[in-house]
């Protein structure tokens, strides 16, 4: 991240893939209870990305469960058909892939429209020029750091300089936006995204794994994101 810009709040955002689908309403309270920020629900529709999870009432079921926001991170093609649905299970923030649909300013409109605050996600191959003209309409911008579909992929750490052009764009521009980063991270790699701008991270097996507990994994990840961020700005 460049040095001259200020550090934004570090956001833990779980993804609740590698929880246990039996009782994800208990699951969601384990993880706010452990301190993380928001939770983040993968939507998967098989044809975006190969693999199938929520659907809204999936969601709307477990909102009871925790008083910490939802968000919905859309793996969907077409997701205009159905992002409605997902604004009125409870998720206040909506993530739409520049990929996924012909008209994205459009959708990011409709998301709006529908009450929810909009996010707008690159899949690693795609470049930042993709959304440079939506971004006043986001509150953020997810920088995918493995290709979507599943949990416990590697890192791609050649996403950095994007999500440091990422930064710089928005600062250049001074709007108020978050970067979050997804897929792989954990103890080892949150430093480089980190460093590199981002300030809102998703992690699923990085949290499950560590053998002393969600509250630990959370916790530890957020001092070493804070610690990159200060080593970044000092630089
Ligand atoms: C990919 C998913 C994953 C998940 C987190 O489509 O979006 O990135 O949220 O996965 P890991 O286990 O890598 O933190």
């Amino acid at each position: 991240m460049p040095s001259d810009l200020p550090p934004r709040p570090i956001h833990i955002a779980p993804s609740v893939l590698p929880a246990d689908f039996s009782k994800l309403g208990e699951e969601c309270a384990a993880l706010e209870a452990a301190g993380v920020d928001r939770i983040q629900w993968d939507v998967m529709d098989g044809q975006f990305v190969p693999n199938l999870t929520f659907g809204p009432d999936v969601i709307a079921a477990c909102r009871s469960s925790v008083q910490i926001p939802f968000e919905a991170h859309l793996m969907v093609n077409t997701p205009e058909v159905l992002l409605d649905r997902y604004a009125e299970a409870g998720c206040e923030l909506l993530i739409v892939h520049a990929e996924s649909t012909i008209h994205l300013h459009r959708c990011l409109g409709q998301v709006r429209e529908a009450g929810a605050r909009a996010a707008v996600a690159l899949n690693p191959s795609t470049p930042v020029s993709a959304v440079e003209h939506v971004l006043d309409l986001v509150e953020m911008v997810l920088v995918m750091t493995v290709n979507p579909g599943f949990g416990g992929q590697a890192y791609i750490a050649t996403m950095e300089p994007k999500i440091a052009e990422l930064r710089r764009l928005v600062a250049d521009r001074g709007l108020d936006i978050d970067i979050e980063v997804d897929g792989g991270i954990g103890p080892d790699t949150v430093a480089g995204a980190t460093a590199a701008g981002a300030n809102v991270l998703v992690a699923g097996s990085a949290l499950y794994r560590d053998p002393e507990g969600l509250g630990h994994a959370v916790a530890d990840l957020r001092a070493r994101a804070e610690a990159a961020q200060r080593g970044a700005h000092a630089a």
